[in-house]
């Protein structure tokens, strides 16, 4: 946090921010209706927290779509969540080569339908250009699973000979992980009211501030991100050092 030569704050925006989409079903409950039109409401939010990211100079966005539990939910809501992804990666890739906004998605895929698969593919493959906001989406995804993989893709390295277990250390792992390619996670935000990160990016978030807010997804929109971004610019990062070291440093 910093003064300008007017006196106002500046506000530090962070670089990479990821979400944890709480509240959908709720959102529709609440209103008497299915849990998959919150998931519906949950699109637009989807849509405007990019449109804010871009805005803000944010250089990367992480969303937990599907976790590697979410199958455990009703056959018929993980079925309605399938068929809302495949249309939303069909309707949503022109905007985002418009809007040079480049999709990855991160997860084990290979379980989900050949239809969503190929989805994937082809809005990964139309928007690989973009060098604007890298836009990610986790499906399928779990942070357990994220560091087994990459312990497996180690373990292959030393099976070929191409390095000693001794090599095996955080920056080879960091390598190997998910979004290795971005900065690491600034700011976490999970909406809907509860308190946990629910196996998300556990390598990635290691040293990112958490924010948690009350507002249901469907809800989240200029405010609450405003609110996130406020509380993320007044925390002091430490990164294991005492304040005042920081406060030094600048
Ligand atoms: C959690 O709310 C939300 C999900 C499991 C699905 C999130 C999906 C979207 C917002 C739609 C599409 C997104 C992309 C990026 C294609 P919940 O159902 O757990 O809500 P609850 O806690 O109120 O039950």
């Amino acid at each position: 946090m910093s003064e300008s030569l007017s006196g106002q704050r500046e506000i530090s925006v962070p670089r990479h921010i990821a979400i944890i989409m709480d509240g959908n079903g709720r959102w529709a409950e609440a209103q008497g209706k299915p849990r998959v039109v919150g998931h519906r409401a949950g699109v637009r939010s989807v849509r405007e927290v990019v449109r804010l990211c871009r805005e803000s100079g944010v250089d990367a966005l992480t969303l937990f779509a599907f976790s590697s539990e979410n199958w455990r939910r009703p056959e018929r809501e993980v079925a309605l969540l399938m068929r809302l992804f495949i249309t939303v990666l069909r309707r949503e890739v022109k905007m985002l080569q418009k809007n040079n906004v480049r999709l990855k998605v991160i997860g084990d895929i290979t379980m989900f339908e050949p239809k969503l698969q190929q989805r994937i593919q082809e809005a990964e493959a139309r928007t690989a250009d973009c060098t604007g906001l890298a836009l990610n989406v986790a499906a399928n995804y779990g942070g357990r699973w994220d560091i087994a993989q990459a312990c497996r893709q180690a373990a292959r390295k030393v099976q070929r000979g191409d390095c000693s277990v001794a090599a095996i250390d955080e920056a080879m792992l960091q390598g190997l992980m998910s979004l290795s390619e971005l900065p690491e996670v600034d700011l976490l935000i999970r909406t809907g009211g509860e308190q946990r990160i629910s196996n998300f990016l556990l390598w990635q978030c290691a040293y990112s501030e958490l924010f948690f807010s009350d507002v249901l997804w469907p809800d989240f929109g200029d405010d609450a991100f405003a609110e996130a971004i406020e509380a993320f610019s007044s925390r002091q990062r430490r990164f294991g050092q005492t304040g005042a070291q920081v406060s030094q440093t600048g």
